[in-house]
């Protein structure tokens, strides 16, 4: 068929895209020209009426990386106070090192959310999160290991003043990258599809092939 494409890779890329937080190789630099062939793809996205308005922060400087490190790690901390949360093994891993990760990638948007209606968030981080999965699809194709986090995105002053973020731009998830080491990725279990998708009416089951 003319236009199929090669679909088990392409499915094996969508089914283990998983959080990688412990088998990352910490020593080895991400390639600048890796990271910058991601974001084409990431780009590649659905963009909503403003346009194009994502904006990628990579960050390797060691004291830069440092100071978002220690904010992801207080909000972490807050956050199993506030909300009594157990953090994971696989958390407490990441967090551990996560000064140590070889680059960090800030999705961001220009422009604020306009308002608090459902259509107005859907549209806005419908403008901008399609971009930050492609990116983590992308990355995992190419042996580059991440978790999607939204932690920093509590600390968006903080977070402005360390990477000097206007005021008009807002941090989305902050992926952390490095090469897998070692890493297994397999599909994760989920709810089969017959158990979470309605055919015509909600409640009724598709149709039996
Ligand atoms: C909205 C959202 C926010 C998340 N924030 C964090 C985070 O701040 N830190 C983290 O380690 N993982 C975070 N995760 C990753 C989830 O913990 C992870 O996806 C989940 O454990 C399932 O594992 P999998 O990604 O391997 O399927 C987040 C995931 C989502 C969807």
């Amino acid at each position: 068929m003319s236009d199929s494409i090669d679909l088990a890779s392409v499915d094996q890329v969508l089914a283990t895209a998983r959080s990688v937080r412990r088998r990352l190789d910490f020593d080895r630099p991400v390639a600048q020209s890796d990271i910058l062939d991601c974001i084409n793809i990431a780009t590649q996205a659905p963009t909503g009426l403003g346009g194009e308005s994502w904006r990628f922060v990579v960050v390797t400087d060691p004291a830069v990386k440092r100071r978002l490190a220690a904010l992801y790690q207080q909000t972490l901390e807050e956050l199993v106070v506030a909300r009594g949360v157990e953090i994971k093994p696989t958390q407490q891993a990441l967090v551990a090192r996560l000064h140590e990760i070889p680059a960090m990638i800030l999705v961001c948007n220009l422009g604020l959310p306009p308002d608090a209606t459902a259509a107005g968030q859907v549209g806005y981080f419908g403008s901008i999160l399609p971009a930050a999965w492609s990116l983590m699809l992308a990355l995992r194709a190419r042996g580059i290991g991440t978790t999607w986090t939204s932690l920093l995105a509590a600390r968006q002053a903080e977070v402005a003043e360390v990477v000097d973020l206007p005021k008009d731009a807002l941090l989305t998830v902050m992926l952390p990258i490095a090469y897998t080491k070692g890493a297994n990725l397999k599909r994760a279990q989920r709810m089969d599809a017959r158990d979470v998708t309605f055919w015509d009416q909600w409640g009724r089951k598709p149709p039996s092939s």
